[in-house]
């Protein structure tokens, strides 16, 4: 299907040595399909994987892999290519390109025209799970992202090593969708977004507490969302092992009552509040100052009620637009439209507990609904999702408080 963004657009693919490499064949099919023009460059390796022949059939274009071929440099082809591009995306990325990319190496083609090319750089990281969370990667990506590259994905599953963890290729339609939301206009230039994430922590003892299971990841994506689509992002986050993505603002609380502290404090300078944290709904009703000692009999914990932080907001006049979350084990839509009227929410997103989907796993499964629609987003990596999500409530946005400012 054409897309707006993509038609005409001259896009260089990088492909990089992995096994994800084959995806890329089906990746150029989809790019000439949205209406970009294709031109394609392997690594060495990636040439090992799959044949210049492929992508030349795909892409209607010669393919070039090296720096070293006569007839195209005599030409200076590399800077030929370089200028040629206004897309550079490296799909599947591998961890060799990626530290290579990120310290500015030119030891290939590839490299040598991503250096040569003032076109915005992409790169879809591909690789098993462990190069993937290593601190060397770790750090080249962080590089990367600071210099204003896009990173889309990793997509987490089974890998072709037989491990599972993050690390897969994102599908091809999916790298679409993130490449023509990068390219494509910023539905929330202007606006200031709220996000809470993650789950709060009520202390019991000084070494013990009630949590849940939440990881945080959806609230974070949305906030990495919402700086790609122009915000201004504030995240609110419980505790959490993740980093804070590149142009958001963090404030780090544990407990329910810090979170709302920290979140009526922004909220008046917010346009909208997406609610995504998990807040524990009661906490001891006396944490204990010493460690408690087991008794030898049972024991009972009195637990109060924790504000009801997105109620709250909900009730101020004026309020940001609100945006909520339900996580439901059944009669999803049911309950979700209950939260929804109940709490006063412009809009709330709903997913189904269990089945691998929701909490501590980075897929997920929306069901949007608001006063007089409903959207369902099908199970995709959390990342794709937040800006599908993030699209709906720009458009509530614009439906409910007129044109972004
Ligand atoms: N929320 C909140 N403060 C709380 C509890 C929840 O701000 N103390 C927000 C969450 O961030 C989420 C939404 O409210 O956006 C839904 O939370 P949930 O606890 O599922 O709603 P409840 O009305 O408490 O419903 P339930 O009866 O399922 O507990």
């Amino acid at each position: 299907m054409t897309s707006p963004v993509l038609a005409g657009a001259r896009v260089l693919l990088g492909v990089s040595g992995g096994i994800a490499a084959y995806k890329a064949a089906d990746l150029v099919r989809r790019l000439r399909e949205a209406g970009a023009e294709v031109r394609v460059v392997l690594t060495e390796s990636a040439a090992r994987f799959v044949t210049a022949l492929t992508f030349q059939a795909l892409s209607g274009q010669p393919v070039r892999s090296s720096l070293w071929d006569e007839a195209a440099e005599a030409a200076m082809g590399h800077i030929e290519l370089a200028r040629w591009a206004d897309e550079i995306l490296v799909a599947p990325a591998s961890a060799d390109v990626l530290a290579r990319l990120a310290h500015g190496q030119a030891n290939d083609l590839l490299t040598t025209v991503v250096l040569a090319s003032t076109a915005p750089l992409s790169v879809a990281p591909a690789m098993n799970h462990q190069m993937w969370t290593h601190a060397a990667t770790r750090a080249n990506v962080e590089t990367l992202r600071a210099r204003g590259v896009r990173v889309f994905g990793p997509a987490s599953g089974a890998q072709a090593c037989g491990e599972t963890g993050e690390g897969r290729l994102l599908e091809p339609l999916d790298l679409i969708a993130e490449l023509a939301a990068a390219r494509g206009p910023r539905p929330l230039a202007g606006l200031r977004v709220l996000v809470s994430a993650g789950p709060t922590f009520e202390d019991i003892d000084p070494v013990r507490f009630i949590g849940n299971r939440s990881s945080g990841r959806m609230g974070f994506a949305i906030a990495e969302a919402a700086v790609a689509f122009g915000a201004e992002v504030e995240l609110v986050a419980g505790p959490v092992a993740l980093p804070t993505p590149t142009g958001v603002r963090r404030r780090d609380v544990r407990s329910a009552r810090e979170m709302r502290e920290a979140v009526l404090t922004a909220v008046p300078s917010s346009d909208i509040f997406v609610s995504a944290a998990a807040v524990g709904d009661y906490r001891p009703a006396e944490p204990s100052a010493l460690k408690l000692k087991k008794t030898g009999a049972s024991r009972a914990l009195e637990l109060v009620q924790n504000p009801d932080i997105l109620a709250e907001v909900g009730r101020l006049a004026p309020r940001p637009l609100l945006v909520g979350f339900a996580a439901e084990t059944d009669d999803l839509e049911l309950h979700a439209r209950d939260k929804l009227e109940r709490k006063g929410l412009d809009l709330i997103a709903a997913n189904r507990v269990g089945e691998n989907l929701g909490f501590e796993c980075a897929e997920n499964a929306l069901l949007l609904l608001w006063p007089g629609g409903r959207e369902e987003l099908a199970q995709a990596d959390k990342r794709v999702l937040a800006r599908a999500l993030l699209q709906r409530v720009a458009a509530r946005y614009r439906e409910t408080r007129g044109a972004t400012p």
